[in-house]
């Protein structure tokens, strides 16, 4: 999200349940120099209204992720989703890709959706 923000100029709307995350993110937003387009917010995912979002980013555990899927359908036709290291159980991603992570130095695979979902 943060990188988004810095390379594309994007807002985005960051929310974890835990403040410590919250925080950590926060500091990580401001070291970008992209607080002005990045908030993060304490919420339970589950009551956010994703409706707004173009694109939405995931890394949550499969079962989160199966959870979440009633807010991921009234998203935009168009509307992208990402979804870090899991799938979404039962619905088809349009790609899967492996990314090198020069900050870690590890492999990493991203599940890639466009609405509306393929079952
Ligand atoms: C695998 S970690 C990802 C951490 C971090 N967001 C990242 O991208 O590196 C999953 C995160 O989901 C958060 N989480 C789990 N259930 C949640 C919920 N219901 N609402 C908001 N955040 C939740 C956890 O607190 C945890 O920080």
């Amino acid at each position: 999200m943060v990188a988004a923000a810095k390379r594309y100029g994007c807002r985005a709307v960051g929310y974890d349940i835990d403040p410590r995350r919250v925080e950590q993110s926060r500091v990580n937003a401001k070291r970008a120099g992209v607080e002005n387009l990045v908030k993060i917010e304490r919420r339970d995912l589950f009551e956010v209204d994703l409706r707004r979002a173009s694109v939405v980013v995931l890394y949550l555990s499969p079962k989160s992720n199966a959870r979440l899927l009633p807010q991921l359908e009234r998203l935009a036709p168009g509307s992208r989703i990402v979804s870090h290291q899991f799938d979404i159980r039962g619905i088809r991603p349009d790609k899967v890709i492996e990314v090198y992570s020069k900050e870690d130095r590890h492999r990493h695979t991203l599940f890639l959706w466009k609405t509306p979902l393929n079952y």
